[in-house]
């Protein structure tokens, strides 16, 4: 074995410690990425001791510091890197200071670009924040950022709204960024003719469907609509048409009291049910209590979640400060690194690209440049942790929390997510 490997079933966690020379180098990147394929939905996987550029699809589970005693020498790889900050580098002396060729810079693009094609919807949902707003993208301009994004080498198109499938050339777009070699994502109500399910579904690889209640009432007071009929049928539709069907829904007080019932509502052919933490300002919480959550909310509903019994997997997204929880509990929260800009961009529906959904800023309108912007950088991977960030085993999943919801609370992209303040 060119590594040592060591599981707790309780805490769900699973430690792997390469040991590696000159000649199992190559190989041992294999059996650990088959290790992750197999284990990550169930198990928090760490993999000690390795420069991220090692598995810079798995970065993310690396813990890599700084050894006192060790000197650490930059490679040219690093001025690619999204981590050269934070990495020290590569240990003088080394098997991967040996001249071997397998190291990749992370990031070095962005994985994913997520196109809000248009704000118009099908929807009225109380905590968009694009409600009543009108904009919507040209059809030529998301081409010409598709083309741009498989010339660099992104891996993942989503497109997203507003309702994406009311965008007069989604189908072309979805078809397009599918023949281009994109594992092509798409987040919608999913409110269309079957037929249309149909002639799309083969070129989605995964869609991901937000359903808000549990019965017609219940989603009414989310949504405004009365469609929740039509979305499970549809949902049920997608699950015979499309790979992989997900449904995303906001956490509210009464989402979290009424989990047993939307269990029994939900079709049970899904692959994943994410749960939001609401991303919400402080004014908004005023007038509707029922999205101001805090960890003992969240606590309840990871003890429902922890003993549901579903067949899909349930998890909690949106950047959520790990530290508040249990370790066995963390394996429910999908953490920072999908949001906030840290591995994707967001063109918004005015033409320009933002760091997530929620955060608002221009960083540009052609990829490479919002992707180098200095902006974005600094409140991502280049941004000063505190100290408690800094040790956690955990940091490079959770990130500290969400970047949006420490703006609303104290004004800066950069300080500490409020949920962390109140531990
Ligand atoms: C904005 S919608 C766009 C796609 C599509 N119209 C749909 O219904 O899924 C994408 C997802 O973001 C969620 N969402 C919208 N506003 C949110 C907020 N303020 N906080 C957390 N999630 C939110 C929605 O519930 C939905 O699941």
């Amino acid at each position: 074995m060119s590594f040592k490997f060591k599981m707790d079933r309780n805490k769900r966690i699973i430690k792997i410690k390469p040991i590696l020379n000159r000649f199992n180098i190559s190989k041992t990147v294999s059996s650990i990425y088959e290790i992750l394929n197999r284990y990550e939905e169930n198990f928090q996987i760490f993999i000690w001791g390795v420069p991220y550029c090692y598995f810079p699809d798995a970065f993310d589970h690396i813990i890599y510091k700084k050894r006192k005693s060790k000197n650490y020498v930059k490679i040219s790889e690093c001025s690619l890197c999204r981590l050269n900050k934070i990495c020290p580098g590569i240990e003088k002396g080394s098997v991967f200071n040996d001249g071997l060729k397998i190291l990749k810079p992370v990031l070095s693009v962005p994985n994913e670009i997520v196109f809000e094609v248009s704000n118009k919807c099908l929807l009225d949902c109380e905590m968009c924040v694009k409600k009543n707003k009108k904009d919507g993208l040209k059809v030529k301009t998301i081409f010409k950022a598709i083309d741009r994004a498989a010339d660099i080498g992104v891996k993942n198109i989503r497109f997203t709204g507003g309702e994406p499938l009311i965008y007069p050339q989604i189908a072309d777009l979805v078809k397009y960024s599918k023949n281009k070699g994109f594992y092509t994502i798409i987040n919608s109500s999913l409110l269309c003719d079957r037929s249309f399910i149909k002639e799309i579904g083969s070129f989605i690889d995964d869609i991901l469907v937000s359903v808000h209640g549990f019965d017609e009432e219940s989603e009414f007071e989310i949504t405004k609509k009365r469609f929740f009929k039509k979305k499970i049928l549809n949902i049920n539709y997608a699950i015979k048409n499309i790979k992989r069907v997900r449904i995303g829904s906001v956490i509210t007080k009464k989402l979290i009291d009424n989990f047993e019932k939307y269990l029994i509502a939900l079709p049970s052919g899904i692959k994943v049910w994410e749960l939001y933490r609401p991303m919400v300002g402080k004014n908004f919480l005023i007038s509707k209590p029922e999205f101001d959550l805090n960890i003992e909310d969240y606590k309840k509903l990871l003890t429902k979640i922890k003993k549901s019994k579903s067949g899909y997997k349930i998890c909690i997204a949106n950047p959520i400060p790990f530290c508040a929880f249990r370790p066995e509990e963390r394996n429910f929260l999908l953490g920072g690194v999908f949001d906030d800009g840290y591995t994707r961009i967001i063109m918004d529906s005015k033409g320009y690209f933002k760091p997530s959904y929620y955060i608002n800023i221009n960083l540009g309108t052609e990829i490479s440049e919002s992707w180098d912007n200095n902006l974005l950088k600094s409140i991502t991977w280049e941004r000063k942790m505190s100290e408690r960030c800094d040790r956690c085993l955990w940091f490079l999943k959770c990130l500290g929390g969400s970047r949006y919801a420490s703006y609303e609370k104290y004004g800066s992209y950069k300080s500490e997510d409020p949920l962390i303040k109140k531990l």
